[in-house]
């Protein structure tokens, strides 16, 4: 159990907050079970008609706890907490929403590719900086990304891995509205609730067939990133990266071929 990740049930909604404030709301193997078993309660309790993804009112999540990172992976991709976790926003079949101010980074972002519905605050700056990282897509991104918003866009934003704006998001379709930032849990709460009240089997299958178009790869390319990843962590680019943040500098990627 773990305190960083918060769940409560308003009426048939989820809401499940992310609460690590002082770390960015960045998410460790612990936040990732919390997520995971969140999503496994609203599979399978009748009384959750939608999941609402939150955080604070000017921070969603920083991404993976870096410190986690430089340790690697605890095991196979899909039996570690972030890859259980995926599989399941992959294949949740009720509707998720998500409300997203502030920072949104890495997994903060790549998670909302899965999503049905995503707010995001006029604060919000998204971004997937893993080869700034040494590293390389993760969530799902190297097939939804250029799924949702085209290939020369997602080559920019997962090779450069450059921050963007909630204007840039709702222009790439990634978004569907920018809210005041108090506005976002609001706004997505009510949709949630809007969600709830509508016939569920009638909702599950729609989320089927929207999800159909990439739902044969999707698993298998959960997995190859995972592995890949995996690999990626233990790379000396990583070790260069990781390093760098905890020093709070630049990366020097100068001497790698
Ligand atoms: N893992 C671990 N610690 C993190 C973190 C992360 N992903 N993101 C932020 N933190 C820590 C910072 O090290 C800092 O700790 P300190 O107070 O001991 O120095 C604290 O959280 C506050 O972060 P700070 O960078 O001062 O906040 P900011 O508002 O200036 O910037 C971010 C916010 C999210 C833009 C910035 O923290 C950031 O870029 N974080 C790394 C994101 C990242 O690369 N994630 C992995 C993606 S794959």
């Amino acid at each position: 159990m773990t305190d960083l990740v918060l769940t409560e049930q308003q009426d048939q909604v989820l809401v499940v907050r992310i609460n690590r404030l002082d770390r960015k709301n960045a998410l460790t193997h612990d936040m990732y079970t919390a997520l995971g078993d969140a999503l496994t309660t609203a599979e399978q309790d009748k009384t959750v008609r939608c999941v609402l993804f939150t955080g604070s009112s000017d921070c969603f999540t920083a991404g993976n706890d870096l410190s986690d990172f430089a340790k690697g992976l605890p095991g196979a991709f899909e039996h570690t907490p972030v890859g259980r976790f995926l599989l399941m926003l992959a294949t949740a079949t009720k509707p998720v929403v998500a409300a997203v101010n502030g920072p949104a980074v890495g997994i903060g972002t790549t998670m909302l590719l899965h999503c049905d519905f995503v707010f995001a605050g006029s604060n919000a700056r998204f971004q997937m900086p893993f080869v700034n990282l040494g590293l390389c897509p993760e969530g799902g991104s190297s097939l939804l990304l250029p799924s949702w918003v085209g290939r020369a866009r997602a080559a920019e934003l997962l090779m450069l891995g450059g921050a963007f704006s909630a204007e840039d998001a709702d222009r790439l379709g990634l978004i569907n509205r920018i809210c005041d930032p108090e506005q976002t849990e609001p706004t997505a709460l009510d949709t949630c609730h809007r969600l709830a009240a509508q016939a569920p089997a009638a909702v599950r299958a729609t989320k089927q067939l929207l999800n159909r178009p990439v739902q044969d790869t999707l698993i298998d390319t959960l997995k190859t990133e995972g592995a890949l990843f995996s690999e990626r962590l233990k790379s000396p680019e990583a070790a260069e990266a990781f390093k760098a943040f905890m020093e709070k500098r630049q990366p020097d990627f100068s001497g790698f071929d």
